[in-house]
């Protein structure tokens, strides 16, 4: 036994040999350096050597109010942990559940009026889809209930079972878009549109079925919007319909899709997908994992786009990352099945609405209130735009697009022809050359190939004019160097 203080942790020795970081090739860093980041403050992030980011990319699209308000959550937290520290929202209530689930009702849209907790996207778009799973089975028993319990004894019993299979109306299909991220554990996984994540760990969770995303970009230049909109419908309602759509459970979509770089819908849209859904009696589940609380200038992307959800599945901006909670949100419509008799959504996780993440989220909701963070959002966002939008100037960047504080920028080899780089031009250009160059000039944005090759950029919500320059003066110098690095 020794007696001697502990030496300090060697962090970048220990970093190599026990820490395992999410999607990164480990190998890479035998020889490199881990980055560290070991303090934020505002927009900014300082690393173990004391060099400054400013932080384009918000943590992962999600610390909503920046990194500046740690002495407030951390009391909020202090003080939930004195007076509860854990309790489980399994068939108990405990008063931040209460109080959060109350007040994100009264900020999101319509009857979008129940909380289930969780602890994050992906177990939010997992939870989603086991819900509107059970939602058809909970609502052919009621209705199987009330076409046979005059009669007495156990309905479920007393019919036929094709007849009951048939009333009890059993769904479990998914639709999602291609290239969409909705998450990585195995049922949002299964969701995902994206094949490199999807192919390693199938099969996957049956059925998801996959429509095209809104991507304008390449589409031919004499379509027009309306065009565009009528064959993204006529696809998803094709799908539905060679689906089977007494077997389709949900359309789960992001109001703006991230993967591929923030396609927003063209015109009418969102009004078609929940039409289509009320057709053939679909739940339609908004994944506002990104874009709820501000990140499109409203608290939530359904209200930006009137999209009047069933469902929506929130994670990241609730908190702002301080802690680690998500929810799915439902409407009064989908709760109603679950108010009946016996019956129970079969879920639940340890952690779902755990009192101190509530309690950060609570802190978090009333900072952005305070501190009309939406509000400088919506104020701000033609701004930000403006500014980005200067980048097109430069040969690569085919195109700026996104909204709110949500863009991506895509870039080409040919802006006329809009000609995209291949596989291995885009590891030599995102992985191997702009991801490393942005970050030794100390800006964070993600390079993503996971679609077409693109620059993402979702700053958090108090960035303002210093910000909005420093962004597009770095990536407007790194993209140029870029474009003499194709050229060679
Ligand atoms: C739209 C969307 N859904 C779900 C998720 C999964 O969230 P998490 O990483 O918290 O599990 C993400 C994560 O980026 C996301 O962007």
């Amino acid at each position: 036994m020794t007696t001697a203080a502990p030496a300090a942790l060697d962090l970048q020795r220990a970093a190599r040999e026990h820490l395992w970081l999410h999607f990164t090739r480990m190998g890479g860093y035998r020889d490199a350096e881990v980055p560290i980041i070991v303090r934020g403050d505002g927009c900014y992030l300082e690393d173990a050597n004391g060099k400054r980011y400013l932080d384009a990319l918000a943590g992962l699209f999600s610390v909503n109010i920046g990194y500046g308000f740690g002495d407030e959550m951390g009391e909020a937290a202090a003080a939930q942990m004195r007076e509860l520290p854990f309790y489980t929202n399994w068939s108990y209530a405990h008063p931040r559940a209460i109080e959060l689930a109350a007040e994100v009702a009264s900020l999101a849209p319509g009857d979008l009026n129940r909380l289930f907790f969780v602890s994050g996207g992906s177990e939010a778009v997992e939870s989603a889809w086991k819900l509107a799973r059970q939602y058809f089975t909970a609502r052919g028993e009621q209705r199987l209930r009330a076409a046979i319990v005059p009669t007495g004894g156990d309905p479920l019993t007393r019919v036929d079972e094709a007849r009951g299979a048939q009333v009890a109306g059993r769904r479990w299909k998914a639709i999602s878009r291609h290239i969409a991220y909705h998450g990585t554990t195995m049922g949002a996984l299964s969701i995902n549109g994206i094949p490199a994540l999807r192919t390693p760990f199938e099969p996957l969770v049956p059925e998801v079925l996959h429509v095209r995303n809104t991507n304008r970009f390449h589409r031919p230049p004499e379509e027009t919007e309306q065009e565009f909109t009528a064959l993204l419908l006529d696809e998803l309602e094709q799908t539905i319909e060679s689906a089977g759509p007494d077997t389709v459970a949900m359309v789960i979509m992001e109001p703006v899709q991230n993967a591929g770089g923030a396609f927003t819908p063209p015109e009418g849209y969102w009004r078609g997908v929940r039409q289509l859904c009320d057709r053939y009696e679909i739940l339609l589940c908004a994944d506002e994992v990104i874009t709820a609380f501000g990140r499109l200038g409203a608290w939530f992307g359904s209200e930006r786009y009137d999209i009047r959800p069933d469902l929506m599945t929130i994670a990241k901006g609730l908190s702002s990352s301080y802690a680690a909670i998500g929810g799915v949100v439902a409407t009064d419509r989908v709760m109603q099945p679950f108010m009946q008799d016996t019956s129970m959504y079969a879920h639940g996780i340890t952690f779902g609405g755990h009192p101190v993440q509530a309690a950060v989220a609570l802190k978090n909701i009333e900072i952005m209130k305070r501190e009309r963070i939406v509000e400088h959002v919506a104020e701000t966002q033609d701004e930000f735009r403006a500014t980005l939008e200067q980048l097109l100037d430069l040969p690569i960047v085919g195109d700026v697009r996104g909204t709110g504080f949500f863009y991506a920028i895509e870039l080409v080899k040919d802006k006329d022809t809009r000609t995209t780089f291949d596989d291995d031009e885009c590891e030599t250009l995102l992985r191997d050359f702009l991801s490393p160059r942005l970050f030794e000039r100390g800006l964070i944005c993600r390079a993503d190939d996971r679609g077409d090759p693109v620059v993402q950029i979702s700053p958090p919500l108090v960035a303002g004019r210093e910000e909005f320059d420093q962004i597009v003066s770095t990536l407007g110098d790194v993209l140029a160097e870029a474009w003499t690095r194709v050229q060679r």
